[in-house]
């Protein structure tokens, strides 16, 4: 007898495209991506080594590439500027020059379009001669407090040339409140704080550290950056970044960190970001060019587990791509 006692048969759901996609828990679309996007001074867009098919890129070029972000539904970028060696300094003064390369391009590209989302990193690492997130001291530490005070005047600088959401990925403990008080304390009460609450010292940042030059020069990160073996410390900074004022909160890495997603998910009444960082691009990235996997496929199935987890909002570098292959 081939037919056995079977009543309860999940197959019948996935039977066609149709009922698939009835039943289909997760979505995953532009509405959902933020695009990160180098800039540096330059007048020419410069390839970077270890992200193929992205560029350190002069004014055109970030104007040709929103353009074609916005032709697929991407509203939403984040700038990361990769600074002059002249310009850096121990306590990364640049980062809060109203004339710099950021609030420059950030005027620039709002003159352009207002409904453009501009997201703004804060931290000194891109300004830092020491390529830390903060201030070093004489014997290798990193000040908390002092590097907060900096911070807070990046974050006003970026609010006063039109910035949308302020994004601080420095990891130092009480920024997000410090922040938000000089915000609303210069009128700033509309500009959004995503904070990076759950960054973890990762591997999977290099690729990002040559697009801006911007390793340590020095030591690691990991007296600030959280313990990748550490999954309820993550809710401990969310209960902070939450109190502080944070309107959204952000894990990063997010592809090896999916269980801290979802925790995350269930312990927070904010909005989630996840940011798939420059490695988890590059690995993509690396194993489509040999031929190894097939690129689509691979990058909406890496995009969909991460909405899949919990994040409603998603960084990534594939976010023009994979909003292009979502339109068919
Ligand atoms: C630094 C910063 C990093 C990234 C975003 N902001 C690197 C680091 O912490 O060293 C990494 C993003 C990526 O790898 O794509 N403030």
């Amino acid at each position: 007898m081939t037919h056995v006692a079977q009543r309860a048969r999940p197959r019948r759901n996935r039977k066609s495209e149709v009922i698939r996609s009835a039943c289909r828990e997760t979505t995953c679309g532009p509405q959902h991506f933020i695009y990160p996007l180098f800039i540096h001074g330059g007048g020419d867009d410069v390839p970077i080594a270890s992200m193929p098919g992205c560029s350190r890129l002069s004014p055109a070029g970030l104007f040709a590439e929103v353009e074609r972000a916005r032709a697929v539904g991407v509203n939403m970028i984040a700038l990361f500027p990769a600074v002059a060696e002249s310009l850096k300094d121990p306590t990364g003064r640049e980062s809060h020059n109203p004339d710099g390369l950021v609030p420059r391009t950030i005027a620039a590209l709002k003159d352009r379009w207002s409904d453009l989302v501009l997201v703004t990193d804060i931290a000194l690492d891109p300004y830092s001669s020491d390529g830390h997130d903060g201030i070093v001291a004489a014997d290798g530490r990193i000040l908390n407090d002092e590097t907060i005070a900096v911070l807070c005047k990046q974050a006003v600088a970026q609010a006063r040339a039109g910035a949308d959401i302020v994004a601080p990925s420095d990891m130092m403990d009480g920024r997000i409140g410090a922040i938000r008080d000089a915000l609303d304390g210069e009128g700033f009460t509309e500009v959004s704080i995503l904070a990076y609450t759950a960054k973890y010292a990762s591997a999977m940042y290099g690729p990002f550290r040559d697009a801006l030059d911007s390793a340590p020069r020095h030591g690691d990160k990991k007296t600030y950056q959280m313990d990748p073996a550490n999954a309820r410390e993550a809710l401990r900074e969310v209960e902070l970044d939450e109190a502080e004022g944070a309107d959204m909160v952000m894990i990063k890495p997010a592809g090896a960190y999916l269980d801290i997603i979802a925790r995350v998910r269930d312990a927070t009444a904010l909005p989630v970001a996840a940011y798939q960082v420059s490695g988890e691009y590059a690995m993509l990235k690396a194993a489509s060019e040999r031929g190894w996997i097939d690129e689509r496929r691979a990058v909406l199935e890496s995009l969909l587990a991460i909405r899949r987890a919990g994040a409603d909002v998603i960084l990534t570098y594939y976010a023009t791509q994979a909003a292009s292959w979502l339109q068919g």
